[in-house]
């Protein structure tokens, strides 16, 4: 008897598996038709995983706005003062444009990935305040207007802000050093002036934790206070399995829109390893599997942040997945170089993972 039963409900079960892959072979629908009620959702990607094959496939099927992971950057995109290199971020724009979707810009002004030209003066000497503001206009005059009507949404500062409290909540960068806490309106206004239509965001990682956002909070706050055009904050959620929790997320999110702007996810990926560690090599008691108990876990995680997402619809503009699949994330090298990470919602072979599944079943 005992043994009839265990057989009924082996064949039963292999019933629910094979109908469960029927179902997601034959699903034409992607993530941006399940969402369409709510927000674009998108990915940010590199020129390569647009040339005929199975990314493009996927990027076509399930997202329906492009960022570029990288090729916007300023030092990708202009390497000399009088050097742009305009084709890869047009390769980008072109795929969005044919396949009718959003393009987001990132990002105008950064302390990384920036070309040491923009703070370079004569005899080795760091240049004036005035010269690197008018390279930094005219970057942005320059990147902004090519793509005018194109590309929707830009990045326009990405993490001015200090991790740790100090004397002031700005980042020592080359920009502040040079130009002082002012760079971050006139970058805004340079923006405007390139594209009024464009919306304007300041972009930043941590943003769940209270000191951060607060201090993101007040910078932004100035910014609108003194009549600067931004019209949105980018909290980038380079998340673990473990944090955000749910009332870090929906107060962050709150705090935000209450400065009447709209708010996006930026750069969301859920690491299944922990965050806060070092850069360092890899060693021996590294784990690089990816568990079925990290794969549950991940999958909570992701159903407890879009839920979360769903239901402040009202002030979410956009979701954005760093990277496509776990064939490669920027996480495979950072901070712990060599190691793998999982922080996606389709696997290696581009399949669908359990946090897919939970992402759309709502
Ligand atoms: C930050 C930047 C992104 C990207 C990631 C790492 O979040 O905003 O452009 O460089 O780091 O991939």
């Amino acid at each position: 008897m005992v043994k009839k039963i265990l057989l009924l409900s082996c064949f039963l079960f292999s019933l629910f598996i094979a109908k469960g892959q029927q179902v997601s072979q034959q699903d034409k629908r992607g993530l941006k038709d399940y969402y369409r009620g709510f927000f674009p959702i998108g990915v940010a990607v590199s020129p390569g995983a647009l040339k005929v094959g199975d990314e493009a496939e996927l990027i076509k099927k399930q997202f329906s706005s492009l960022t570029a992971e990288n090729v916007m950057k300023p030092q990708p995109i202009h390497p000399k003062e009088k050097e742009f290199n305009w084709g890869p971020a047009d390769q980008i724009v072109e795929f969005g444009m044919t396949n009718n979707m959003k393009v987001r810009g990132h990002t105008l002004c950064w302390h990384n990935q920036t070309p040491d030209w923009f703070f370079e003066g004569e005899d080795g000497k760091p240049a004036g305040k005035e010269v690197v503001l008018q390279r930094l206009k005219t970057h942005i005059e320059a990147v902004v207007g090519r793509y005018q009507g194109k590309v929707y949404a830009w990045d326009v500062v990405n993490e001015a802000i200090v991790d740790a409290p100090g004397e002031t909540i700005y980042r020592n960068t080359n920009w502040y050093k040079i130009v002082g806490e002012e760079y971050v309106a006139n970058a805004f206004e340079y923006a405007h002036a390139a594209d009024p239509d464009a919306l304007l965001f300041y972009n930043d990682y941590n943003t769940i934790f209270p000191g951060k956002r607060e201090r993101i909070f007040q910078l932004v706050k100035g910014l609108l206070d003194k009549g600067v055009p931004i019209h949105g904050i980018g909290m980038q959620g380079h998340w673990s399995v473990t944090t955000p929790i749910a009332a870090e997320l929906e107060n962050t999110i709150t705090k935000f829109a209450s400065l009447g702007l709209t708010v996006q996810l930026t750069e969301l990926d859920i690491s299944i390893h922990d965050k806060g560690e070092s850069r360092r090599e890899l060693t021996a008691s590294d784990t690089t599997t990816f568990t079925a108990e990290k794969e549950q876990k991940q999958a909570d995680q992701y159903a407890l942040i879009m839920e979360i997402l769903r239901k402040n619809k009202k002030n979410i503009s956009g979701v954005t997945f760093w990277n496509i699949s776990d064939r490669h994330s920027w996480l495979d090298n950072f901070p712990v170089k060599g190691r793998k990470d999982y922080p996606l919602l389709f696997d290696q072979n581009l399949q669908p993972k359990k946090a897919y599944w939970r992402v759309v079943d709502f």
